[in-house]
């Protein structure tokens, strides 16, 4: 289990993240919504130990999260691969970082279900397109079955048909494997369909926290009660939620 307690960052002098407490459980997924600027990547960051956290804990099962434990998808699908190497070696890494053997046949599976041809895992970063690479992210973050895995706007830049693939690739393998999940997302619709908690995050704050089931009956705050009115006018929600 994840857990959260009291996490706050500053980052140039200013606080991002104020004293933010969550968890969540294998085979659980927590949707994290919010404006833009509202600090979910600095959250995520900060859980993975990638910027130091002012105060707070972070910990899995207990412990601090040991390397290879957690996976990120990041939100700049491009920036997060090394330009130099072909996406096959930065996409295997976590095999070799874990002394893990190759698996081809979940290799082939994980392509088949992100629609990657394997042929492009041979190509620079910059060679494919941003949609390709950020598909790439989210099979180096499945391919070495992590625990605990962190999505940062995973599908931001997919088309409709690509997303709901990719969705429910991730879907099947949570339940497979039973890793954790906190998802950024600003798909209302992804979010009503795969999550089981939701935190509304502004201004570093959490603003609301609640069952999935209990946030799109009805949202608590405010503004959990306007990211949700602006997504069902945009007709981004296909369950009813009233
Ligand atoms: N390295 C940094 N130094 C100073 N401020 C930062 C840094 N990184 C992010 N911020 C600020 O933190 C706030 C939250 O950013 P971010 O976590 O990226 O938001 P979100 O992912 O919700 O869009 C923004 O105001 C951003 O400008
Ligand atoms: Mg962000």
């Amino acid at each position: 289990m994840l857990n959260v307690n009291n996490l706050t960052v500053q980052l140039g002098g200013r606080e991002i993240i104020s004293s933010i407490s969550l968890s969540v459980a294998p085979g659980k997924t927590l949707a994290v919504l919010g404006e833009s600027g509202a600090g979910k990547s600095t959250l995520v960051g900060a859980i993975l130990g990638l910027l130091r956290a002012s105060s707070g804990q972070i910990s899995w099962a207990g412990k601090p999260i040991e390397r290879g434990k957690a996976a990120l998808v990041m939100q700049e699908p491009r920036s997060a691969f090394n330009p130099r190497l072909p996406l096959r070696r930065s996409v295997l890494e976590p095999l070799y970082a874990g002394k893990l053997p190759d698996d081809p046949a979940r290799l082939e599976r994980l392509c088949k279900g992100l629609e990657i041809d394997p042929n492009m895992l041979d190509r620079l970063p910059y060679q494919v397109s941003i949609g390709q690479a950020q598909r790439a992210g989210v099979l180096r973050a499945l391919i070495a079955s992590p625990p605990l895995i962190l999505f940062d706007e995973p599908l931001s830049a997919l088309d409709a048909v690509t997303q709901k693939h990719t969705a429910k690739l991730i879907s099947t393998l949570q339940q497979e494997e039973g890793f954790a999940a906190l998802i950024v997302t600003h798909d209302m619709g992804y979010a009503a369909a795969h999550a089981d908690s939701i935190a509304v995050l502004r201004s570093g704050h959490i603003e609301e926290m609640a069952t999935a089931e209990n946030f799109f009956r009805s949202p608590q705050s405010q503004y959990g009660q306007d990211l949700l009115n602006a997504a069902v006018s945009l007709g981004a929600i296909e369950r009813a939620v009233i």
